[in-house]
C-alpha cells in the first residue's frame, strides 16, 4: 500500500509549487487552481516542450521564478516573449532537469511519456511531494521509481483520476483488507464500434473523447484502453497490489472513477463529475480538502449509470497489459515504448488505428530478450527504452498498408 506521510501541513508561508508540464492539460489545470488562490503559493519552476508563447504566458501570470523549455529551438521565442519580465529562462534537458530540482514544496509532474521519467525523478529527490500525473514514468520504471520515493520519503500523491479514487477510497486501510480494486474506463469513443469500423478509424474520431478533455496522447491511448493498461501497471506499483486484485470495469459515464472490494464484502467507491481540477486538488490539498469550482456530480441528473466488462476481443489491449504486469522485469518498459512508438505513427498516419495494439504486441513478442532484463538503474530503463523503440520502428512496415 503507498504509504505516505499524512501530518497537517504547516500554513505559515506560501507554499513553493513547480509545474513540470505546464503547457499541457494537467499542467493548466493545475495553475487554474493555484491562480485561485495565488496568495497561497509561490511558483517557482514552470516547464514546457515546444510551446514557447504559452509557456511564457502562464509565467507571466503566476510570477513564476523560471520557464523551461525543453526544445532548444523553441529558445528564442521564450527569451523574446519574457524579456524585461525578471523570469528567468533556459532551455535543455539539462535545464529541465535543474528546474526538477529546484527546491519546491509541490511539484506536479506532467510531462507526457518517457520523457517526463527522468525529470520526475529529480523532483521525487527533493523529498518533498510529488504529484504524479506521468503514468509512464511508473509503467516504464516502477520498481526503480519506487525505490526512489521509498528512499526520499518523498510524498507521492497519483493524479490520474482513478488512482486518486483508489488513494482516496483505500486511506487508511490496510493492505489485508483489500481484496480488489477496479478502475473504471469510459470505453472511449469507439466503446461500442466493430472491428471493422475501427480498423477505418481517423484520427480527429479517435481524439473525440467522450467525457474527458485530455492531452492528444492520454487521448488516444483511451480509444484503445491502452491507457487503462497503463494505469494498471501504474496502480500494481502505486498501491503494491498483486494482478489478480486488479481489474478494469467500463463505465461509460465516468462518474464513478475506482472501486474498492473489501475482504467483508463492503465496495467503497469514488465519484465525481470528469474534471481533472478534483484528483489534482486532493493532491495539491493533501492532507486536507480545498474548495474546488468544478460541476457538481447530480446523480438525479445523471439517473442510470451502467458497468459492462470490457470486450478482450475488440481491444486486446488490456490483455496484452495484464501479460505485462505477470511478466514483470522489463516488459513494462518494452510495453511502454512501443506504444508511445505506434501512438506517434497513428498520428502520422504510418498505420492505422488497429494497428497500434497489434504493433506493441509484435513488439513484445520479438523483443523477449529485452522483457526479460532486471534493470539496476534509470540508465537501464533508457536504454531497453530506446531499444524498444527501434524495434517497434523496425516493425512499422509491417503495420504500414493495414488501414
Ligand atoms: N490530461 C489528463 O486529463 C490526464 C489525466 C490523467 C493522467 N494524465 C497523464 O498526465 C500526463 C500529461 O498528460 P496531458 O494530457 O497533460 O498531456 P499534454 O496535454 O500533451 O501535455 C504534455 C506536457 O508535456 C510537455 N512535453 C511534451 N514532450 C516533452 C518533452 N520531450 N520534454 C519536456 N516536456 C514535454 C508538453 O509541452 P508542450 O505542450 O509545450 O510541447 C506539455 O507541457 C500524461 O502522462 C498523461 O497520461 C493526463
Amino acid at each position: 500500500m503507498l504509504s505516505i506521510r499524512t501530518e497537517p501541513r504547516a500554513h505559515a508561508a506560501p507554499r513553493r509549487i513547480s509545474v513540470l508540464g505546464a503547457t499541457g492539460s494537467v499542467g493548466e489545470s493545475t495553475l487554474d487552481l493555484i491562480g485561485r488562490n495565488a496568495a497561497s503559493y509561490r511558483v517557482v519552476a514552470l516547464t514546457g516542450g515546444r510551446n514557447a508563447s504559452r509557456l511564457a504566458e502562464l509565467a507571466i501570470r503566476h510570477r513564476a521564478q523560471l520557464a523551461v523549455i525543453s526544445d532548444e529551438h523553441c529558445y528564442a521565442e521564450l527569451c523574446a516573449a519574457l524579456a524585461g519580465t525578471g523570469i528567468e529562462t533556459a532551455s535543455g534537458n539539462e535545464a529541465l532537469l535543474d528546474a526538477a530540482e529546484r527546491p519546491a514544496d509541490w511539484i506536479m509532474a506532467a510531462i507526457v511519456g518517457v520523457a517526463g521519467l527522468q525529470p520526475t525523478l529529480r523532483a521525487v529527490r527533493q523529498g518533498t511531494c510529488t504529484a504524479l500525473a506521468n503514468k509512464e514514468c511508473l509503467v516504464s520504471a516502477g520498481a526503480i521509481f519506487m525505490a526512489e520515493v521509498a528512499r526520499h520519503s518523498t510524498t507521492l500523491l497519483p493524479v490520474d483520476s482513478e488512482h486518486s479514487a483508489a488513494l482516496q477510497v483505500m486511506r487508511g486501510a490496510a493492505p489485508d483488507e483489500i481484496e480488489k480494486v477496479y478502475l473504471t474506463a469510459s470505453g472511449g469513443p469507439f466503446r461500442s464500434w466493430t472491428r471493422e469500423a475501427m480498423a477505418e478509424a481517423r484520427i480527429e474520431q479517435a481524439l473525440q473523447h467522450p467525457n474527458w478533455s485530455m492531452g492528444r496522447k492520454v487521448t488516444l491511448d483511451s480509444a484503445t484502453l491502452m491507457n487503462k493498461g497503463l494505469e494498471l501497471l501504474e496502480a500494481h506499483h502505486l498501491f503494491s497490489l498483486a494482478p489478480e486484485q486488479l481489474d478494469v470495469l467500463i463505465h461509460p459515464q465516468s462518474m464513478v472513477h475506482c472501486l474498492v472490494y473489501y475482504r467483508d464484502g463492503s465496495v467503497l467507491a469514488q465519484m465525481s463529475c470528469p474534471d481533472m481540477r478534483t484528483p489534482i486538488a486532493y493532491s495539491l490539498a493533501w492532507p486536507e480538502r480545498m474548495d474546488v469550482p468544478t460541476k457538481r456530480l447530480d446523480l438525479a441528473e445523471a439517473g442510470t449509470l451502467t458497468f459492462e466488462a470490457p470486450d478482450p476481443e475488440r481491444f486486446p489491449a488490456l490483455r496484452l497489459a495484464r501479460q505485462t504486469l505477470s511478466a514483470g522485469r522489463s516488459a513494462g518498459t518494452v510495453f511502454n515504448a512501443a506504444n508511445e512508438v505506434a501512438g506517434e505513427a497513428f498520428f502520422e498516419e504510418r498505420i492505422g488505428f488497429l494497428a497500434i495494439v497489434a504493433l506493441v504486441e509484435a513488439t513484445m513478442d520479438i523483443a523477449a530478450d529485452l522483457t526479460a532484463l532486471t534493470p539496476a538503474s534509470v540508465d537501464d530503463v533508457l536504454a531497453i527504452d530506446a531499444e524498444a523503440r527501434q524495434r517497434a520502428l523496425s516493425l512499422l512496415p509491417r503495420f504500414a498498408s493495414r488501414r
